[in-house]
C-alpha cells in the first residue's frame, strides 16, 4: 500500500505507525491534541531502539528515517489526501468516531479503505453506508511492534476482496491476522482474557488466593504449555472424553457477570492503579515506570524470538 493515514497518535497509533513505517509504508498520522503530536516521534523511536536491542528490527533504521516514513500532520486533510488507507485509533467513544467517519466519508479518496481499530464497539453502524464495502475492522494489540495479532473483521457490507487485500498487509508486516466472520466485541483474544479475568476477580475477592499466588498459577501452570499449544491443540492432547466428562459433570460453573470487583476497588480507591501510580495488585518499588514498560518489552521481545525458534505444534 504506497501511503496509509493513521488517525489517532495515542497509545495504538504511534504503535502501529511504527509497525507499518517498518514494514515499508508511507505513513502519515494526526491528532487533535498538540502534545501526542509532538510525542509521536519520540515514542517511535524509543520503540524503534528496544526493537533494535533485542535485534528485533529491520536493518538501517534510525529516528531520521523513520520521521521520513511517517509524516506527522497536524491536519486531518493532508493526512489522507491520497491516502489508499486510512486506520482509525482515536478514542474509544462512538459518537467522537463517528464525527470523523463522517468527516473522512467528505474528505477521502472514494475508493480509501476505511480500517478501525476498535476494541469493543460495532463501528460499522457508524460509517456512511457509501463506505460500507470498504470499510472493515483491523484490531491491533499494545505494543503492536511486540505483539503480532491483528484482527481483520468484516462489516455486514465489506468486499470480501478487502478483508483478502488486509489480511495480506498485515502478513506483509510480518504479523499474525485472524480473519473473523463477523464483528464481536472483545474479538478472541481479548473474550478469552475477559473470562480468566472474572475468575480471577473471583478468587480474589472471595480470598481464595494471593495476587502472587494466581501469576504464579497462570506463569508456572497456564502459561507455558499456551505458546506451544494454544488452547484446542492442548486440549487434543488432553483427550478430548475427558473434556466431554468434565463438561458433563458440570462440576465448574462460571462467574456470573459482574460490574464490579471488590479487592479491584479498594486498589483503585487507596490510588493503587498500576505501574503508572507505583503500586497496583503488586507493588512496584518505586521504580520509574518507563523503565518497567522497557524491561517488561525487553523480556516479551526475548520470548517472541525463543518462540520462533521452538514453534509451534507441527499440523495445528
Ligand atoms: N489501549 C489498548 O490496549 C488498545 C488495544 C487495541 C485497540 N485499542 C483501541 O484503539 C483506539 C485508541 O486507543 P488508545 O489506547 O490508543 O487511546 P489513546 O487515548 O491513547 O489515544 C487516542 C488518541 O486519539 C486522539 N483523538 C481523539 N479524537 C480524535 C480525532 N477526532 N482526530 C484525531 N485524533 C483524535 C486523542 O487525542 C488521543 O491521543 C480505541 O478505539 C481503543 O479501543 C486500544
Amino acid at each position: 500500500m504506497a501511503e496509509i493515514a493513521v488517525i489517532g497518535g495515542g497509545l495504538m497509533g504511534h504503535g502501529i505507525a511504527l509497525v507499518l513505517a517498518l514494514g515499508g509504508h508511507g505513513v502519515r498520522i494526526t491528532d487533535t491534541q498538540a502534545r501526542t503530536r509532538a510525542a509521536v516521534p519520540v515514542l517511535m523511536a524509543s520503540a524503534l531502539a528496544t526493537l533494535q536491542e533485542a535485534g528485533a528490527a529491520p536493518e538501517g533504521w534510525d529516528a531520521a528515517r523513520l520521521a521520513q516514513a511517517v509524516r506527522v500532520e497536524a491536519e486531518l486533510e493532508p493526512t489522507v489526501a491520497g491516502a489508499g488507507l486510512v486506520i482509525e485509533a482515536i478514542t474509544e467513544n462512538p459518537e467522537a468516531k463517528r464525527a470523523l467517519f463522517s468527516e473522512l466519508d467528505r474528505i477521502c479518496p472514494a475508493d480509501a479503505i476505511l480500517a478501525s481499530n476498535t476494541s469493543y464497539l460495532d463501528v460499522f453502524p457508524l460509517i456512511p453506508d457509501s463506505r460500507q464495502a470498504r470499510a472493515l475492522v483491523m484490531h491491533w494489540y499494545t505494543p503492536p511492534y511486540i505483539i503480532d495479532l491483528v484482527d481483520v473483521v468484516p462489516g455486514p457490507g465489506t468486499d470480501p476482496a478487502v478483508i483478502e487485500a488486509m489480511r495480506d498487509l498485515v502478513l506483509g508486516l510480518g504479523q499474525v491476522p485472524i480473519v473473523l466472520k463477523r464483528f464481536i466485541p472483545g474479538y478472541v483474544a481479548n473474550r478469552i482474557q475477559s473470562a480468566i479475568s472474572a475468575e480471577v476477580f473471583r478468587l480474589l475477592d472471595e480470598g481464595v488466593a494471593s495476587p502472587r499466588e494466581i501469576d504464579d498459577a497462570v506463569i508456572h501452570g497456564l502459561s507455558l504449555r499456551i505458546p506451544i499449544l494454544g488452547h484446542l491443540a492442548k486440549a487434543d492432547f488432553t483427550g478430548l472424553e475427558l473434556t466431554q466428562r468434565a463438561l458433563a459433570n458440570a462440576s465448574y460453573a462460571p462467574p456470573p457477570a459482574r460490574s464490579r470487583s471488590e479487592t479491584l476497588e479498594a486498589l483503585c480507591a487507596e490510588g493503587r492503579t498500576g505501574v503508572m501510580a507505583g503500586r497496583g495488585y503488586f507493588d512496584w518499588g518505586g521504580r520509574d515506570p518507563a523503565e518497567l514498560f522497557r524491561e517488561r518489552d525487553r523480556k516479551l521481545l526475548a520470548l517472541k524470538h525463543a518462540m520462533a525458534g521452538i514453534g509451534r505444534m507441527e499440523g495445528t
